[in-house]
């Protein structure tokens, strides 16, 4: 029952299963991972497919051709889907300052460079998603950076990058990722709330939309349901990145679920029933103390999380108890107009109404945040 199929659209970054747990404090606890060992270990797995930045191909493999040719080689053999692509604009000591926006120009155009042709590879490879995190875009120091020029040159990227996929004809859409900080002190585009207004300046806006993370709105302190809600209120869920978080704090990119698991089940809830068809696309960290093997059961977990999450999400709704308190909180009556069709905002004017009865009036949500409670506590449906 929760044995993920390709059908759920489960995919991973290469980079995830493969993070070696280096952090700021340590070594590394694991070896590196070829690529193609882990498409096949994904794909038994029930994964429907893999991600990857320009560099993670090339983590074990010196030769680029070669280990192009590999990678295709097990994607054909196990019919896994590179659904979305991405660059390192962020490792690279070059990119200290940025890729998009750092003060060096020769470093931007750099960036610029490097993205397209890892565009080429993306679209060769099939991808129609590209991830843009600038986890480097920022700064420590607000003497530093002259953040509406900044703003400039990202619009400038991402006008260009259009055009670049346009011209080439590919079958593309970009999507940015927001985080607030870390790497840099402060990033650009910190929250989706950030993104989605900056997307409207841009010569191509409906050519790029977001790829948020969990972790990333919550280590702000943010309602990360509410900002997906929004997102997709725009149109704009491009794709995501489902991971945990506890609370305001490092980004942990802790396995699904691990974190704040009641967001995780209104999310899911959200996803499954709010009109997204994008792939369901994990981006955590194994922990580091686990082992090579661990990684491959935390990779299990994620999948089988979200599965339980959506089995769960499926009794609430279906639970006349869960109904009959959704109607008592007038919840569907949020979706009715304000103003009626045809009626004036002069009929509304002259309208009387029992200011002091309807204050009265409660709305029973504790009955209902316990009945959802208790679905994600097992104890009903
Ligand atoms: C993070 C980021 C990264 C990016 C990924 C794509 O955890 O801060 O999510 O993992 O998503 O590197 O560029
Ligand atoms: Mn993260
Ligand atoms: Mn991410």
């Amino acid at each position: 029952m929760y044995t993920p199929t390709p059908e759920d659209r489960f995919t991973f970054g290469l980079w995830t299963v493969g993070w070696q747990a280096r952090d700021p404090f340590g070594d590394a606890t694991r070896a590196p991972l070829d690529p193609v060992e882990t498409v096949h270990r994904l794909a038994g797995l029930g994964a429907y497919g893999v991600t990857f930045h320009d560099d993670d191909l090339l983590a074990v493999e010196s030769d680029r051709a070669k280990a192009i040719e590999s990678f295709k080689k097990a994607l054909s053999e196990t019919g896994l889907k590179v659904p979305m692509a991405t660059t390192n604009l962020f490792t690279h000591p070059v990119f200290k300052d940025g890729g998009f926006t750092s003060n060096d120009r020769d470093v931007r155009r750099y960036a610029l460079r490097k993205v397209m042709r890892n565009l080429d590879l993306a679209a060769e490879l099939g991808a129609t998603t590209y991830v843009c995190w600038g986890g480097r875009e920022g700064s420590e120091s607000d003497a530093a950076k002259d953040v509406r020029a900044a703003l400039d040159r990202y619009k400038e990227a991402l006008d260009l990058l259009c055009q670049y996929v346009i011209d080439k004809g590919y079958d593309i859409r970009f999507a940015l990722e927001p985080k607030p900080n870390e790497p840099r002190g402060d990033i650009l585009l910190p929250t989706i709330g950030h993104a989605l207004a900056f997307i409207n300046g841009l010569e191509h806006p409906e050519r790029v939309g977001l790829n948020p993370e969990v972790g990333h709105e919550q280590m702000a302190g943010l309602n990360f349901v509410h900002g997906i809600a929004q997102a997709l209120w725009h149109g704009k869920l491009f794709h995501i990145d489902l991971n945990g978080q506890n609370g305001i704090k490092y980004d942990q990119d802790l396995i699904f679920g691990h974190g704040d698991l009641k967001s995780a089940f209104f999310l899911v809830d959200l996803l499954e029933n709010g009109g997204y068809e994008g792939p369901r696309h994990f981006d955590y960290k194994p922990l580091r103390t686990d082992d090579s093997e661990d990684v491959w059961a935390s990779a299990a977990a994620n999948m089988r999380t979200y599965l339980i999450l959506k089995e769960k999400s499926k009794a609430f709704r279906a639970d006349p108890e869960v109904q009959e308190a959704l109607a008592a909180s007038r919840v569907a009556e949020l979706a009715q107009p304000t103003l009626a069709e045809g009626e004036s905002l002069d009929d509304l004017i002259a309208e009387s109404f029992d200011v002091e009865a309807a204050a009265e009036r409660g709305f029973h949500f504790t009955r209902l945040n316990q009945l959802a409670l208790e679905h994600l506590l097992g104890v009903r449906g």
